[in-house]
């Protein structure tokens, strides 16, 4: 039997469908027209919505409303981001103890992208044309000739995909596709507020006691050994705060002790105490703990990228990425022989900000 008189079965050739519609003619005359029917292949059965416009309709409406569906499901996307607080806990079986705000953004961004999923195939299997084609491989350089067959091809593609005369699938397809995007822009409410001043100012304070942070008692003159690096954190500052890395990461310190006459800098030298000279602990190039420190020169070293400063010279900069010296620490000496703060550091630790004036 041949494959005319097979399509002839299933589709009669009187019967006006939707397939035709989308074909510009019979389904018949298509394939017969087709110059990639393969007679191999199967002969095309018509679905229903092929052949039943109703049909058609309800899968229309079906696509439609998944579409729909996904922009109302972005829609709850943003709204969890005002309805539920971050930190509002919530049991949901069978997923035990979950953030209220992370299940509502998970719910409805899937369902969002689920639904553009669900409308697209359901678009393509009942919609878009069926018809099978074969094609032998080529050359990888097409000719001119299958250049144009690729462009009208496409055309085909469009006009076979009915979006020019879906309006209702192209609009809704459009929306959903549009609305996806904007749950990112939630997103940067994640982002917090801006740090205002908050970068400029530590926990350290005039009369601030240093901190041991190895034996957590206050430090003397005498605890800072020469040739090792001290580290310090301002009193009041307990490991069990909520807040304990975020101040930590500002204000850790470190000492050591160097000979006054090696001191280079002149107000290096009158903001230390009996030659112990503080600095903040936080590189200036992207923040890593500075922790190695060689004795005969006074360098210390970042070991994340090899930054290295001059202790003995205001913290200067001599090799690597940084770009300023550490903040230096003022500091003195209080009634109970403690070493204690002079004030907060004055510029800003770490790499936040880049013109320090
Ligand atoms: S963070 Fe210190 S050198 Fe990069």
């Amino acid at each position: 039997m041949s494959s005319q008189e097979n399509s002839e079965e299933n589709l009669p050739a009187e019967q006006g469908t939707a397939h035709d519609a989308a074909h510009g003619g019979t389904a018949v005359a298509q394939r017969d027209e087709n110059p990639f029917a393969d007679p191999g292949l199967p002969a095309h059965k018509p679905r229903v919505q092929d052949i039943d416009e109703r049909a058609a309709k309800r899968s229309e409406r079906t696509v439609a409303f998944l579409f729909t569906l996904s922009m109302l499901a972005t829609v709850g996307f943003i709204a969890s981001f005002v309805i539920f607080d971050v930190k509002k806990i919530v049991y949901i079986w069978p997923l035990g103890h979950i953030s209220a705000l992370n299940f509502a953004l998970g719910v409805t961004l899937g369902l969002a992208l689920f639904c553009i999923g669900a409308g697209a195939v359901h678009w393509a299997r009942t919609l878009m044309s069926d018809v099978e084609v074969a094609d032998d491989r080529h050359a990888i350089e097409a000719a001119p000739e299958v250049k144009a067959k690729v462009l009208s091809d496409f055309a085909d593609g469009a006009r076979e995909s009915a979006i020019g005369r879906r309006g209702l699938i192209r609009t809704t397809m459009f929306g959903a596709l549009a609305m996806v995007p904007l749950s990112g822009v939630v997103l940067l409410r994640e982002l917090g507020p801006l740090p205002e001043d908050k970068l400029r100012h530590t926990l350290w304070a005039r009369g601030k006691t240093l901190i041991n942070m190895n034996t957590n008692e206050p430090l003397r003159p005498e605890d800072v050994a020469v040739g090792s690096l001290t580290f310090a954190m301002p009193e009041g500052l307990e490991e069990s705060d909520h807040e304990f890395n975020t101040e930590i990461a500002k204000a850790a310190l470190m000492l050591v002790r160097i000979q006054p006459e090696d001191i280079k800098d002149r107000r290096e030298l009158e903001w230390s105490h009996e030659g112990i000279v503080a600095y903040s602990k936080i590189c200036t190039h992207v923040g890593c703990p500075v922790s190695l420190y060689e004795q005969q020169t006074h360098h210390v070293l970042c070991p994340c990228h090899q930054s290295t400063f001059d202790l003995s010279d205001g913290a200067r900069v001599i090799f690597g990425p940084a770009g300023h010296p550490l903040p230096q620490l003022r500091i003195g000496v209080n009634a109970q022989g403690e070493l204690e703060a002079l004030g907060d550091f004055e510029e800003p630790v770490g790499p936040a900000f880049w013109e320090r004036g």
